[in-house]
């Protein structure tokens, strides 16, 4: 299984678009004449969703489905599974039937002060408003020994008929994956991600910055990942600051520079400067065994997974790419690799990465290109030009870029690559041409 990320700080440079056609062309790359489903398109942004409307395929569940689920279902699941385990503790205590010194009532009891009361919904749960009042109380019962002012707020809740619902709760708690997942015959591939901004709802954009749920998401992501061969992740303008551990498990990145703007070049140096400088940090941190927070959760949970010699070398060994867009010349291409030899030099980094930055591919600026009609985000296998150039992309991802130059090669060398294509233009307007005079 490999990810690969499409990304670039500036919006409208081409990332969706990118990530569309390139999952097309890899799944062409991929199949043997027959439908498969060895790839998923995965849509990050949370806040302005558009592949689903792109290719006009809409999945039966969406992230916002996911963040009410695992919200609502799991994270209160869970939440509520302990405070079952304080309440009968508590209860036993009372009762005289357990000491002050038993290990598990001393262990709830920590809980009890520690919980993240957050995301507790109290108004969805029968005893929520004796559960939410049984926390407020945490600042009045400082030891074990004052559990006893509970006692009127505890005979407010039946134990057994909590227990029932629970048991009830976790069987409907998990998201079922397939529901998520919609795969798209007419291109053989997959998409799963958004429909509706998640972030445009309250509870969902406090969420997003929870790491308790946060992990979750990130878990089902994994799931999902284990599925197919080849992940191509788009993301948001800005790209995706709260999950920067899911970018630490990004095998290939692309970087995509919008030729026709040079803000947007300057924006792509920038971004390419910033995943040098994470993973640097990631790398050492790892080694050092410092990693916290959701990174060390996150990775904690892949070394499961993987092993932990996997992780290392996917760490060591990502794969920095690049992508030119709106190309309309050859020197403007020699511009951009310029201006980011420069930059990495001033900062000390050009001969340590030179050959670690590689140049994938190059899309030029055309007007079949048009994302305002749907229909034509989609250009893969309707410009046979076009589609030579994300074939040749799909090409150097399947081949983690060994096809592919680098920044340390010359100039001519990196042109006469993103020239390379089998069939030359003109083979493209006589076909079109061919096409025209048969309708
Ligand atoms: N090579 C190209 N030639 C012509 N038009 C292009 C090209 N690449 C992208 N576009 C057009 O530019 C617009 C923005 O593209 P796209 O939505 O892919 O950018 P984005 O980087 O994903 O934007 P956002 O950051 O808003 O998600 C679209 O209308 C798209 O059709
Ligand atoms: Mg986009």
């Amino acid at each position: 299984m490999s990810i690969i990320s499409v990304v670039g700080p500036k919006g409208g440079i081409g990332k969706t678009t990118l990530s569309i056609n390139a999952t097309a062309a890899l799944t062409r790359a991929l199949s043997s004449g027959k439908l498969n489903n060895r790839i998923c398109l995965l849509d990050l942004d949370l806040r302005l969703p558009t592949i689903t409307s792109l290719l006009d395929s809409h999945p039966s569940k969406t992230f916002y489905d996911l963040f009410e689920c695992l919200g609502k279902k799991t994270y209160q699941t869970d939440f509520l599974k302990i405070v079952y385990q304080l309440a009968t503790h508590f209860q036993a205590y009372i009762d005289g039937k357990i000491p002050a010194r038993n290990e598990k009532l001393i262990e709830v009891f920590h809980h009890y002060h520690v919980m993240n009361t957050d995301l507790f919904l109290a108004s969805e749960f029968k005893f929520g408003n004796a559960i939410h009042e049984m926390l407020m109380k945490r600042g009045e019962v400082k030891n074990i020994s004052q559990l006893k002012k509970l006692q009127p707020i505890l005979k407010k809740i039946d134990l057994d008929e909590f227990k029932r619902i629970l048991e009830e709760m976790n069987e409907a708690a998990r998201p079922v994956m397939e529901e998520y997942i919609s795969y798209i015959e007419e291109y053989g591939f997959s998409i799963l991600g958004g429909e509706v901004p998640i972030l445009g709802k309250r509870a969902h954009r406090k969420r997003i910055n929870e790491p308790e749920f946060l992990l979750r998401f990130l878990e089902f992501l994994d799931t999902v990942f284990q599925q197919f061969e080849h992940v191509i992740v788009d993301t948001p303008a800005g790209g995706v600051n709260h999950m920067s551990s899911l970018m630490n498990v990004i095998d290939q990145v692309l970087f995509v520079f919008d030729l026709s703007n040079n803000i947007a070049i300057n924006g792509s140096i920038d971004a390419v400067h910033t995943f040098i400088d994470y993973y640097e940090e990631f790398q050492a941190d790892y080694a050092k065994g410092q990693l916290t927070g959701l990174d060390r959760a996150h990775v904690k949970r892949l070394i499961a997974q993987k092993g932990k010699g996997d992780l290392y070398h996917s760490i060591k060994n990502k794969k920095l790419g690049l992508v030119f867009n709106r190309c309309q010349s050859n020197q403007e291409i020699v511009k951009a690799l310029q201006m980011l030899r420069e930059y990495l030099d001033t900062l000390d980094k050009y001969h340590q990465y030179k050959t670690r930055i590689q140049i994938v591919g190059m899309v030029p600026n055309n007007k079949v290109i048009n994302i305002t009609n749907n229909k034509k985000s989609l250009f893969y296998n309707m410009d046979i030009g076009l589609s030579e150039r994300m074939d040749q992309i799909a090409k150097a991802i399947l081949s983690e870029n060994t096809i592919c130059p680098t920044l340390a090669d010359d100039d001519k060398t990196i042109i006469s690559y993103l020239n390379k294509i089998k069939k030359p233009m003109l083979l493209d307007k006589l076909t079109r041409m061919a096409g025209s005079s048969t309708n």
